[in-house]
């Protein structure tokens, strides 16, 4: 049986020091998150910095990828894609952006440490590593097969761990450096049809928190900015059949505004649309049940995929 270490009577006043302290500091990080509601924080530069954006040959990736080169940043796009990844290039370059196209498969780790390596040589040190490549089957998971569930798993978060021993070390020697993930609603809350979707995404939400704290207590509090985006349901064909009484359907480009705007201001989440941020709270708040029935009265509903074609 496990038991609580009670403090000596000489730790009484340490703990309380430390007490006092905490109490000012939630006072102060109240007070600060009140007035950047009011005041957001400035975006950065990102002019001549390296973007990296996997999944950019198509959907809020390339959305994404044309918005920081409109900023004059160093865009390196990934995508299993090639045809894809092409019409992105031409999209940027047709506005004067720098762009530099790699077809690679982000679930192969060993492509992608080879890939990791060309983009230090051709490009540079990657600056803001944006883990953005994501698939959906959108199926009950005893008709989903092992090779689909596993496919899931390897795109949407197994990758994520690739990317980021590639380029995290060059980021902490550099003490800077800013690390994206594109999670989902679907981080935050099970869906119907979505249990490996929903599963890989609550992985990167917690993948996320675990850097943060790793990085705070073993690198010295390294620079390394984290930014981490729930998206609810945006039109870019990775998702059919859904419906929902009163969550919209997102643009991809209002949707990527959204994500650059983030990761300007280095918001640490970032919820699209932002009262999703709502949601989450009361799930945590509500008894299960109750929130059970909210969920339902909201009507939001993935159905099967393999039923919608
Ligand atoms: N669309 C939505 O409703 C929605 C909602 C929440 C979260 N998201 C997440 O946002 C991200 C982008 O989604 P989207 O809607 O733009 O999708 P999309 O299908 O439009 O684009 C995804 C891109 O990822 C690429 N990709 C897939 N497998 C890959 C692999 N193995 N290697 C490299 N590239 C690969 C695809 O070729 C495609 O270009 C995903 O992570 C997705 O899970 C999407």
């Amino acid at each position: 049986m496990r038991s609580a270490t009670m403090p000596s009577l000489t730790e009484i006043p340490l703990i309380l020091g430390e007490l006092l302290v905490l109490l000012v500091k939630l006072l102060f990080f109240f007070l600060e998150a009140c007035y950047r509601l009011v005041v957001p924080p400035s975006r950065k530069d990102v002019a001549g910095k390296v973007v990296l954006i996997t999944g950019a040959g198509h959907g809020m990736g390339r959305c994404t990828a044309k918005r920081f080169a409109k900023l004059q940043a160093r865009v390196v796009i990934w995508d299993i894609n090639e045809a894809g990844n092409s019409r992105t290039v031409k999209e940027i370059q047709s506005s004067g952006g720098e762009v530099y196209a790699y077809t690679v498969d982000v679930t192969k780790k060993e492509k992608v440490y080879e890939a990791a390596e060309k983009v230090k040589k051709d490009v540079g040190k990657v600056d803001i590593l944006i883990n953005n490549a994501g698939i959906l089957v959108g199926e009950l998971l005893l008709e989903l097969t092992d090779d689909q569930i596993q496919r899931v798993m390897n795109v949407n978060v197994m990758a994520h761990f690739w990317t980021i021993r590639a380029f995290l070390p060059d980021m902490l020697s550099a003490n800077e450096g800013h690390l994206v993930a594109i999670s989902s609603a679907a981080g935050y809350f099970g869906k119907n049809f979505l249990v490996d979707y929903s599963a890989s995404k609550f992985a990167v939400t917690g993948m996320d928190e675990s850097l943060e704290l790793e990085l705070m207590k073993n690198y010295d509090n390294a620079n390394i900015k984290l930014t981490i985006v729930h998206p609810y349901i945006v039109k870019t064909g990775l998702v059919h059949g859904y419906t929902s009484r009163f969550m919209p359907i997102l643009e991809e480009d209002d949707a990527a505004d959204t994500i650059v705007d983030g990761i300007l201001r280095n918001r640490r989440k970032v919820f699209i649309p932002s009262d999703l941020r709502l949601s989450v709270v009361f799930k945590y708040i509500m008894p299960h049940k109750s929130y059970l029935a909210l969920a339902d009265f909201f009507k939001s509903e993935t159905c099967s995929q393999g039923k919608q074609d």
